[in-house]
């Protein structure tokens, strides 16, 4: 067998990542290598730096200098109704379990700047169980957290986010649910009404609740199978009996501790029911 050597490079990311835990207590040692070794050479090269040794020295030596290449680190890509067939399928497949209890408690985990989250509060609007339901939309980036408490978005995205609305099955006319202000969209206050957002990490962090729901969508894709299951093992344990786990289209629960304890809702669209 060959084992794949790893380059002086390949052992100074390793050591950085070693170093961010020790001194900032954020755990990357079992995010998928290839992914972060672009990501940070991406960015020596955005800000000019000649190396990762010099990079270590500005993280470690500056906090403000940290939390910019924490978000330089994670893809926080996301948008508003992302793969819409997702929200078409919770609304057909997802809201009528829904409507029989009485009331929701929803786990948006990784929710980057909140488009995922927002999406999900009109749609729950729509369908009548906003007021039932308390959504807790977390990620490890309290930069990202800011934007979406603050719920404004660029004015330019709204026609996408329109489209995509509509075929989410949305239905109202998406402006009603934002007030237009120079080039920003604002998002109706109620809509962050029943959400809590808060600051938690899938690496190092435990359950703080039992979940009828449970969204995690395009992160676990960024972590390796040790860190995979970790999260899985997390999220078993935070969804009540029949509770719902909704993953991002690459993502799957095959081979996951749990894979066994769950049926597939609809397949395609990645919902799960946790069926003991
Ligand atoms: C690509 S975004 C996905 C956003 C949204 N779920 C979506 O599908 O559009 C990935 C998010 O996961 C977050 N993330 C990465 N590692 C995390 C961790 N260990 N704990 C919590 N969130 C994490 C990142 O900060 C980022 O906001």
């Amino acid at each position: 067998m060959i084992v794949p050597q790893q380059t002086f490079e390949d052992i100074e990311v390793q050591s950085l990542i070693e170093e961010i835990y020790t001194f900032w207590g954020h755990d990357f040692r079992n995010y998928a290598p290839s992914s972060l070794k672009r990501r940070i050479q991406s960015f020596i090269y955005a800000e000019g730096l000649s190396s990762i040794s010099q990079l270590q020295k500005n993280i470690l030596s500056d906090r403000l200098y940290f939390n910019k290449f924490l978000l330089g680190l994670t893809v926080n890509v996301t948008s508003m109704f992302r793969d819409p067939n997702f929200y078409l399928a919770f609304r057909n497949e997802v809201i009528p379990i829904l409507r029989t209890y009485p009331f929701i408690r929803i786990w948006h985990a990784g929710c980057s700047s909140g488009e995922e989250v927002y999406s999900m509060a009109i749609l729950l609007t729509e369908e009548g169980l906003y007021q039932r339901c308390r959504i807790y939309a977390t990620d490890l980036n309290e930069q990202v957290l800011q934007t979406a408490r603050r719920g404004i978005f660029s004015l330019k995205l709204m026609q996408n986010y329109t489209r995509l609305y509509i075929q989410a099955g949305g239905k109202k006319s998406f402006s009603e649910y934002y007030t237009a202000a120079y080039d920003h969209a604002i998002f109706s206050p109620y809509l962050r009404e029943n959400i809590i957002f808060a600051q938690h990490n899938l690496a190092i962090d435990n359950s703080f609740n039992e979940f009828h729901v449970i969204i995690c969508r395009n992160v676990l894709i960024y972590f390796n199978q040790t860190l995979q299951s970790r999260v899985h093992e997390l999220f078993y344990h935070s969804l009540c009996s029949f509770g719902i786990l909704g993953l991002g289209k690459q993502e799957s629960i095959s081979f996951t501790p749990h894979e066994h304890e769950y049926k597939e809702l609809v397949k395609r669209e990645k919902l799960y029911r946790r069926v003991n």
